[in-house]
């Protein structure tokens, strides 16, 4: 397992979680989607500039918190939904596997622990869920881009575990990676400080060609790992089906964690392993 994540950068573990875990994470995230009122961050959407800084603020200071988060093509010009609520939300960030139980249970897996371990993360930190929608018709498109961008470690350890809490194949928007690609250089790091975040590019390595992109369709229940420097993608959803998934992002103590990441954790909050 090792050697296969050593040579491609990343690893498929079929029928990982169960069907009951999964109905279990589905039905506590319509739950939280259900409680949400859309009526703050809808007024994001008013006006151009104000509105960016309004969900910029929204994003970074959710990093120790549960928050909803709209497609980007949720709202019709007049600002009103195009399709209901429950499915219009993009994700729930930042800290479920903190905050919540449900997510908890299913974060704090002795496996996953084990797991990472295996792969050379010898302290695993969890900094960061998402439970992704990935919506039908507006399920918006992950650009190509490396999970160290956002997550900058020295030397680099974040790990992604990235879980299809339903089938994703091509016609929903599933995973593409380059095989391979965890050894190209780091090309943007996503940078937070007293002036506000910026994606800096710092290397010219292109992206990878479409020819080089291969799709990761998989089950409900698989398990996707991703090395931190592994392009991928995934496409919008244009179908009539969702696409859920959820992911955790774990960085290794022993490294050096950015002060310019845009989620810190501080001392009331700390991340924490997985047992
Ligand atoms: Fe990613």
């Amino acid at each position: 397992m090792n050697d296969r994540f050593a040579r491609d950068g990343f690893l498929v573990i079929p029928n990982f979680k169960c069907a009951d875990e999964i109905a279990a994470l589905r039905e506590r995230a319509a739950a939280i989607v259900d409680a949400f009122d859309p009526a703050e961050p809808a007024a994001v959407f008013t006006t151009r500039d104000e509105a960016k800084t309004k969900s910029d603020a929204y994003f970074l200071t959710s990093g120790d918190k549960v928050r909803c988060f709209f497609e980007e093509e949720a709202f019709d010009a007049s600002g009103a939904l195009r399709q209901p609520k429950e499915l219009s939300i993009n994700k729930i960030g930042h800290a479920m596997h903190d905050l919540d139980p449900v997510f908890e249970r299913f974060s704090r897996d002795s496996r996953l622990d084990e797991l990472v371990r295996e792969l050379g993360v010898a302290e695993p930190r969890v900094y960061q869920s998402m439970y992704i929608f990935k919506q039908p018709r507006i399920g918006g498109e992950a650009r190509w881009h490396q999970d160290a961008t956002y997550f900058d470690t020295d030397p680099v350890t974040v790990t992604t575990l990235w879980f299809a809490l339903e089938r994703a194949d091509r016609t929903n928007g599933c995973l593409w990676v380059q095989r391979g690609g965890h050894r190209t250089p780091l090309r943007e790091r996503f940078v937070t400080d007293a002036a506000g975040s910026r994606l800096d590019r710092i290397d010219a390595t292109p992206w990878p060609s479409e020819d080089s992109a291969e799709p990761v369709e998989v089950e409900a229940g698989t398990l996707v790992v991703l090395h931190g420097l592994l392009p991928h993608y995934s496409a919008p959803n244009r179908s009539a089906a969702s696409r859920h998934a959820y992911t955790l992002h774990v960085v290794d103590a022993r490294a050096r964690y950015s002060p310019a990441n845009w989620l810190q954790r501080g001392a009331a909050l700390p991340a924490r392993g997985f047992v």
